[in-house]
């Protein structure tokens, strides 16, 4: 038997949890995800960006709710994951996308900004990835949990070393959940992106440098945020990729693979 796109990659009866999703790519995941069936529950730390978002997924039909979490402040993790279950129960879709950057040479990078950086990117993943997790097994539901790493994780950058090791510690931190976690159904993959237009880069992209980078990438182009679409609904369907566990996907125009002139 063929199951057909739509029933394969429908995520209704499912409940996802997004960080990160007041602006950029976490606000598009949400979007997504919700457009596709799922409950979703909207976490960041801007109160009015969620409420907007939660009203935009409802008038396309969909069903969200919001809940204020700051993935740095290890000790509200917990609180905020009660919060979360309260409108629709367990996620059983973690999309574990909180992040920041932070441009600095390896001799000037302050150790404020160091600790931001592991603060998010790195222990934020770990915790909020823990919690979920933790949830998820005394729920008893199968699960997907997706990571949000970078290219930067693959390969490395001049002024963006903090990031790059959150980022590389990611992908690890991926493998290491998906053998674990395998036991009790849950999957855990990551998706690596490329440059894509956020908050997060938009104020490089308009400079020179920025610019010049463009040529690079061998699309030319850096990417939108639906330019992710698919790989997200791959991962979070357990239809489509109940088999998929550990894996990180790279997309990114070919960024990766060479540079382009
Ligand atoms: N855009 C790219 O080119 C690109 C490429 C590779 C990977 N990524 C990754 O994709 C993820 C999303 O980035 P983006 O491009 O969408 O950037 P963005 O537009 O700046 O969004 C970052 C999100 O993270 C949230 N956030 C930051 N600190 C937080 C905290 N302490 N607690 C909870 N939420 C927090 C922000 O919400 P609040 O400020 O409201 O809390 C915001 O919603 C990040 O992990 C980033 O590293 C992006």
């Amino acid at each position: 038997m063929i199951t057909k796109a739509e029933e394969l990659f429908s995520l209704q009866g499912r409940v996802a949890l997004v960080t990160g999703a007041s602006s950029g790519l976490g606000h598009r995941f949400a979007r997504v995800l919700a457009a596709h069936g799922a409950k979703v529950v909207v976490a960041a730390r801007r109160a009015d960006k969620l409420a907007e978002l939660v009203k935009e997924i409802e008038a396309d039909g969909g069903t969200a709710a919001a809940v204020e979490m700051d993935v740095s402040d290890q000790a509200s993790i917990a609180g905020s994951f009660d919060e979360a279950e309260k409108p629709f129960g367990t996620a059983n879709i973690l999309v574990n996308n909180a992040g920041i950057a932070k441009r600095g040479s390896v001799v000037e990078f302050s150790p404020e900004d160091w600790r931001a950086i592991m603060d998010v990117n790195l222990d934020g993943v770990w915790y909020v990835g823990q919690e979920s997790a933790r949830r998820m097994i005394a729920a008893n539901v199968a699960g997907s949990i997706i990571n949000i790493a970078s290219i930067l994780g693959r390969r490395v950058a001049a002024t963006m070393a903090g990031y790059a090791v959150t980022k590389a510690a990611v992908i690890q931190m991926t493998r290491s959940m998906a053998v674990e976690l395998a036991r009790n159904n849950i999957r855990v993959n990551a998706i690596a992106p490329g440059y894509i237009l956020t908050d997060i880069n938009s104020a490089f992209f308009d400079t020179d440098q920025g610019k010049a980078m463009i040529d690079f990438i061998p699309q030319r182009r850096i990417g939108s945020p639906s330019d992710l679409d698919g790989t997200l609904l791959l991962m979070a369907s357990d239809n489509a990729a109940g088999f998929m566990t550990g894996s990180t996907i790279t997309v990114d125009g070919g960024h990766v693979l060479a540079f382009a002139r």
